[in-house]
């Protein structure tokens, strides 16, 4: 049976990718984000995962206001990633897990979560970017994917206690999938940043920190009792992309340990985590 090995959100500013592309990692403004990686490249190194399935959010590359899903997951051959226009050179597809992508998608509508199935999707930065910073200087990432993406673009949102248990559900369903896998579980986005309107810049270490003390607990699921709307006025409208922290913790059960931890203010407006758990 297949077993995760582990979970690690970060976030996904775009820049990144230029950074990643110019060897910026020692760079005064990069390297307090960088730093986080090392340990959690060796841990990785230990765990050998053999697939990582992605929770992320869709920018407006695959979905756009006129076609939104609340949750959608990819059962395609491929993953092609999406010139955002930043400078970085583009990376080749992502190689797909499809006979987990099924799993997932037969297990999670056989349990009350109607998942939008894309057999054709292409990712962005939210996608690309974490598999590039955890598998660093490789010309094609090494493991096979299945991307979820969970909406956080056009009203309304999926509530945090929503993503707990789609998280949930979709360990369960990873547990029972019949082949000798090592899976990794990877969240993006967040921690708090808001990029446009009056409160541009808007960030909340208080909360982002309690948020991911919370996460350290064999319950982690402090912030859904916090409403989309609460979690927006806290954190930022993109903040809100700590919905898919959620979703990838709540894949493990039971106790955790923390492996690494780096938070660092700011990355273009945006308060900038990287956390990695094991099971105990
Ligand atoms: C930026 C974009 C993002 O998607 C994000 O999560 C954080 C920052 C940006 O454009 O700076
Ligand atoms: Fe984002």
């Amino acid at each position: 049976m297949a077993r995760i090995v582990g979970c690690v959100n970060t976030s996904h500013v775009p820049s990144i990718g230029k950074a990643l592309a110019l060897g910026l990692q020692d760079d005064p403004y990069w390297s307090p984000f960088f730093a986080g990686f090392p340990p959690i490249h060796k841990w990785l190194a230990e765990v050998k995962p053999d697939v990582v399935v992605v929770f992320y959010n869709d920018h407006g590359l695959n979905f756009f206001l006129n076609q939104m899903p609340t949750f959608a997951i990819g059962a395609g051959p491929e993953y092609v990633n999406g010139d955002e226009g930043w400078g970085a050179p583009d990376y080749p597809p992502f190689a797909s897990e499809e006979k987990l992508s099924w799993q997932l998608i037969n297990h999670l509508v056989d349990h009350d979560f109607d998942m939008t199935i894309c057999q054709d999707m292409m990712v962005d930065h939210a996608f690309a970017l974490p598999l590039k910073l955890l598998f660093p200087n490789q010309p094609k990432c090494p493991v096979t994917t299945v991307p979820i993406s969970i909406n956080t673009v056009l009203y309304p949102f999926p509530s945090a206690r929503r993503c707990a248990a789609l998280g949930k559900t979709v360990g369960d369903a990873i547990r029972a999938w019949d082949e000798d896998k090592r899976v990794l579980v990877v969240g993006t986005g967040g921690l708090s940043h808001q990029l446009e309107g009056e409160r541009a810049g808007h960030l909340n270490p208080e909360f982002d920190l309690k948020f991911l003390d919370s996460l350290t607990r064999e319950d982690p699921n402090w912030v859904t009792q916090f409403s989309s709307e609460d979690i927006i006025e806290q954190v930022g409208t993109a903040g809100l992309e700590l919905i898919m922290w959620v979703a990838a913790r709540n894949t493990l059960q039971g106790p955790v340990r923390e492996v690494h931890r780096n938070y660092h203010i700011p990355i273009s407006n945006t308060a900038a985590g990287t956390q990695a758990f094991a099971p105990r």
